[in-house]
């Protein structure tokens, strides 16, 4: 029990759209608590300020195969020295997204005690149609989620902890970087805003993860720094940013049921 009380709160910062990462973040924080812990959960947001805390948590979903720039501000502002586990959710392909946290971490001298990656269901607008990985995060991945939550609990309450390392292979980071600079600059359609459609509901704007939609005369105007991570288009209830998704399905179709494949097999 005094060995609990040395660490005793946990603050676990998460960027979630569609509740997959949010579902295994409420796992890890329920195995934590049962093991005398205090933890808050605290949504990612813009101009986020840290929290004083023993130890610290980060989860996000994969976003173009890497983490979401507002993601990578939040762990640059977790405090120098501070102990840090970290997970990620994606729907099969999560490229350089853990790689790239541990690194902004050990680049702020935090100790990694923790790096974790879980599957949920893929919902990434082109996907949707292919249902990849329907269903996740599941009872496995839940039960996943709590093994990752006893070991945090374990290295929160050792003395000395051994850091976390991952590790990825050069060829493969390029290759990631040449599939990003692809689908950002070729495939990913611009993100408009039908003023005929528009009824100024400004769903959108609340519903923006980075809090980044201006309104400009009633209407929503999607900024410079917008993530792409389309949320806007999903919510709004009039289809007024409908974006042109059809090269990048005729491209998916090629590869998609090839990854559907592979992930069958695992
Ligand atoms: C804009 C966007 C890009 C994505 N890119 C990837 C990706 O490169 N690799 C991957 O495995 N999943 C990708 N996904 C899928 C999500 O990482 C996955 O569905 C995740 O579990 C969603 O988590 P959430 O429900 O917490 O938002 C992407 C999803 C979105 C919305
Ligand atoms: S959610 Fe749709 S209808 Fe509402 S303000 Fe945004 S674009 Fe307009
Ligand atoms: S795509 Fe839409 S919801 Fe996502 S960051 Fe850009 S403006 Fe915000």
């Amino acid at each position: 029990m005094e060995e609990v009380e040395r660490y005793h709160k946990v603050v676990i910062y998460f960027f979630s759209l569609t509740g997959n990462t949010l579902k295994i973040a409420r796992v890890i924080k329920k195995v934590l608590e049962r093991r005398g812990l205090i933890v808050k959960l605290r949504q990612i947001k813009k101009n986020i300020t840290i929290e004083e805390a023993d130890v610290y948590g980060v989860g996000t979903l994969v976003m173009y195969l890497d983490i979401p720039k507002i993601v990578r501000e939040t762990l640059s502002k977790i405090p120098k020295g501070a102990k840090v586990f970290c997970f990620i959710t994606h729907g099969g392909v999560p490229g350089t997204a853990l790689y790239t946290m541990t690194k902004i971490l050990k680049k702020n001298k935090c100790t990694v005690i923790g790096a974790e990656k879980f599957v949920g269901y893929d919902s990434w607008t082109p996907y949707l149609p292919f249902k990849l990985q329907w269903g996740r995060p599941n009872e496995y991945d839940l039960k996943k989620a709590e093994y990752f939550g006893l070991k945090i609990a374990k290295m929160v309450k050792q003395k000395k902890t051994s850091e976390e390392k991952v590790k990825l292979n050069k060829l493969l980071k390029i290759f990631y970087a040449f599939l990003r600079f692809v689908q950002k600059k070729l495939l990913i359609p611009k993100i408009k805003v039908n003023k005929k459609k528009c009824r100024k509901c400004l769903i959108c704007v609340a519903k923006c993860p980075i809090n980044a939609i201006k309104v400009v005369e009633g209407y929503p105007q999607i900024p410079e720094s917008c993530e792409r991570c389309y949320f806007c288009e999903k919510v709004c209830p009039s289809n007024a940013i409908s974006c042109n998704w059809t090269l990048y399905r005729i491209v998916a179709a090629f590869y998609v049921p090839l990854l559907k494949i592979y992930w069958k097999r695992r």
